[in-house]
């Protein structure tokens, strides 16, 4: 996979920058075309002549060439690569990346890659769990990069922890496998729902809940980025994705939900329901703000809100897939596989409340994914973008 791609590597100041070495041996081994880009620092920890005879191009850590003064154009390297990958990354580094510290040829890079990112940290332990850094780790993680998680074992410093950089071969094969996600979903549909919906009373207050659309986004941009066309109908949230390949569909109830995925799933070979809709509205919305009454408080007629999964399960047409979400606060599995069987969905993600780290709001979940099948798969609580990487595997092998 790796034939023919254009990698930028960073390289920062840390012990770990040796490993660069056999880093770029390993990427031009597999075909690839390595432009190194040095932080001043790392020049300390390993010499420009070994990664450049590495890598068969001039190392670039300055904005211009000394002796010419020639300017190397970080926009131009920026639009070139295929993927960046910085390694070994110092918490320095990191935080420049995650703040846009814009004062070296390879922050600049990486504020002008257009291509996925890679960040493999290295760093004593100290430095690798203090709150900045982890803080900054989960910024740019937000950002839409792919953190490589360092090894625990023996440091430079002689300390043992979480801190060393993940070896070039994990490395190379975190890059491989990306590249080869990236084709799996071409050429497919992919209709996503995600967020809550709202449900007007009058036109000042309505009935929601708390779900920030951040797993149903995760969803979106992990599907487009394997390759997939999606289209993501989304009740009002504060979001945004962030692959190029989705297109989104902003509705607020669940009757204007229901009406976009009926528009959009005939087209679909996969569909996703991870909204959290409203199951009741009110049965007429007053026009006019409901003013405080003196005496007694007005009751609210609840009607049912359609349910969108079940209209999904009863249209399905052979080989569509359909994937649903149950979010339960008791008796989980038996309440989602009975939402299993009665909306006919293929799969079904079960989170759980009583979980710490699980549900709504959190970037992180915890899930056990039910295929029709039988196969149970349950997770650990990992961040949602990984969740949905995991989601999104079950689909491509269903798929299959
Ligand atoms: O609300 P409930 O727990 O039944 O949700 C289970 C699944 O059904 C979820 O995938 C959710 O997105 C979907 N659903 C829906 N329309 C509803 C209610 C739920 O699509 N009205």
């Amino acid at each position: 996979m790796l034939a023919g791609k254009h990698i930028v590597l960073g390289i920062t100041g840390g012990i770990a920058a040796y490993k660069a070495a056999t880093l770029v041996r390993l990427l031009v081994k597999a075909g690839a075309e390595v432009q190194v880009v040095m932080t001043p620092n790392a020049r300390q920890f390993i010499t420009p002549v070994t990664l450049s005879t590495l890598s068969g191009k001039p190392v670039i850590s300055e904005f211009f060439t000394a002796n010419t003064g020639q300017w190397n154009s970080h926009v131009d390297l920026g639009l070139w690569a295929d993927a960046m990958i910085v390694a070994p990354a110092t918490a320095s580094t990191i935080a420049k990346m995650a703040t846009g510290v814009a004062d070296n040829m390879l922050v600049t890079t990486y504020l002008s890659a257009k291509a996925p990112v890679f960040v493999a940290p290295a760093m004593d332990l100290d430095m690798m769990r203090h709150p900045s850094t982890v803080r900054n780790l989960e910024l740019l993680r937000s950002y839409g990069n792919h953190i490589i998680e360092p090894a625990a074992g023996e440091l430079a410093s002689h300390l043992v922890g979480k801190g060393r950089m993940e070896e070039p071969e994990n490395i190379v094969r975190v890059i491989n496998d990306f590249f080869e996600q990236s084709a799996q979903l071409a050429g497919k549909r992919v209709l996503i729902t995600a967020g809550p919906t709202v449900e007007k009373i009058d036109p000042v207050r309505f009935i929601s809940n708390f779900s920030s659309g951040k797993m149903g986004f995760a969803l979106a941009d992990e599907c487009a980025r394997r390759g997939a066309q999606v289209t993501l109908v989304t009740g009002p949230v504060a979001i945004n994705a962030r692959q190029p390949g989705v297109e989104r569909i902003d509705v607020v109830s669940a009757d204007d939900m229901c009406k976009a995925v009926a528009r959009h799933m005939a087209d679909a070979q996969v569909v996703i329901l991870c909204a959290a809709v409203a199951d009741y509205k009110v049965a007429v919305m007053s026009e006019k703000k409901i003013k405080r009454e003196k005496d007694e408080a007005p009751v609210l007629q609840l009607v049912k809100n359609p349910d969108i999964a079940r209209m999904v399960g009863e249209q399905k047409r052979p080989g569509q897939v359909t994937v649903g979400f149950a979010l339960e606060t008791d008796n989980e599995e038996v309440n989602a596989l009975g939402k299993m069987e009665r909306k006919k969905l293929d799969m079904i993600v079960l989170n759980s409340l009583r979980d710490k780290g699980a549900g709504f709001q959190t970037h992180t979940n915890r899930v056990t994914i039910y295929h029709r099948n039988g196969d149970v798969i349950a997770g650990e609580c990992k961040a949602k973008t990984e969740v949905a990487a995991d989601i999104v595997e079950e689909i491509v092998k269903m798929l299959k």
